[in-house]
């Protein structure tokens, strides 16, 4: 907000400090403390993601990155002991997983589940029924379906495997950035960590994601990874860096080349 005592000119201010109409951000976490079993993991984490930019997590394992994503996908395990998450300015804190999902959050997982005996494609039906609150016919879900796969470069078969089913890590990966781009969220969360990616599905991720952002340029995404490689291939605009549960850097893509470069002993305390 611009006051009598700014230096800056006018439109500086605004691009600084935006302007009094100016929209929230996509998602703003403050001070988030959550918990697991009693154990506090998250100890005040503060993370703002904007629409149309990409955002990197990086941090050393177990400083509580998969337990961030957890707490965003609202699940009942973590516990929230304090702070808040706003999603387009509006607290989302206590919503459940389901009710943030069809606001248009998705998150794809480290380790996706196996859901027995569902194919590919009921699957998406389903969820993107949930997503738009309108049932879509097998056919609306096929076409839109074959489109993406194509453009992900996809084998068409793969629509009627069953669910994570024998599928490689590649494949889970495929399939997470299919489910992505039908889903068309606003926010994206990618939980990448050490999920034993080859140079060929970490390109396929971090394709699949530049093409859905081809589509959707408003779209904000927050992926997580130790690959810096990965981070390049993404062109991330910003890295936050988590240690022990709490934003300890932030900075532009020179911040992962640093981190790769001294490791992250120099950021610990
Ligand atoms: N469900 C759980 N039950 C018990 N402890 C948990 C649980 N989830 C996370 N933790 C603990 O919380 C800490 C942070 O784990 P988390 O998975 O968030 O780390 P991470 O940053 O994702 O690590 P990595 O880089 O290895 O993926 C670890 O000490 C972990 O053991
Ligand atoms: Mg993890």
């Amino acid at each position: 907000m611009a006051t009598s005592s700014d230096q800056h000119t006018s439109s500086q201010t605004v691009a600084e400090h935006g302007s009094a109409d100016s929209v929230p951000p996509l998602l703003q976490i403050v001070g988030l403390c959550a918990s697991v079993e009693g154990t506090p993991i998250l100890r005040g984490v503060d993370l703002t993601v904007e629409s149309g930019k990409v955002h990197a997590i990086m941090g050393p394992n177990g400083s509580g990155k998969s337990t961030l994503a957890n707490v965003l996908l609202g699940n009942p395990a973590y516990e929230i002991t304090d702070g808040s998450i706003l999603y387009k300015g509006e607290d989302i804190t206590a919503w459940p997983t389901d009710t943030r999902g069809k606001a248009g959050i998705f998150l794809a997982f480290q380790e996706p589940e196996v859901i027995s005996g569902v194919p590919v494609i009921q699957f998406l039906r389903q969820a993107m029924s949930a997503r738009q609150g309108i049932d879509l016919s097998v056919l609306e879900i096929r076409l839109q379906m074959m489109e993406w796969m194509d453009k992900l470069g996809m084998d068409p078969a793969f629509g009627e495997r069953h669910l994570n089913e024998g599928f490689s890590g590649g494949e889970r990966k495929r399939n997470e950035i299919l489910q992505m781009a039908m889903l068309d969220p606003d926010l994206a969360v990618l939980d990448e960590t050490d999920s034993g990616l080859d140079v060929d599905a970490l390109r396929t991720v971090a394709r699949g994601v530049r093409t859905v952002r081809e589509a959707r340029p408003d779209l904000g995404v927050l992926v997580i990874s130790h690959y810096v490689r990965m981070l390049e291939e993404l062109d991330v605009d910003r890295i936050h860096l988590l240690i022990d549960g709490v934003v300890a850097a932030e900075g532009g893509p020179e911040l992962g080349a640093r981190l790769e470069a001294e490791g992250y002993d120099a950021w610990r305390n």
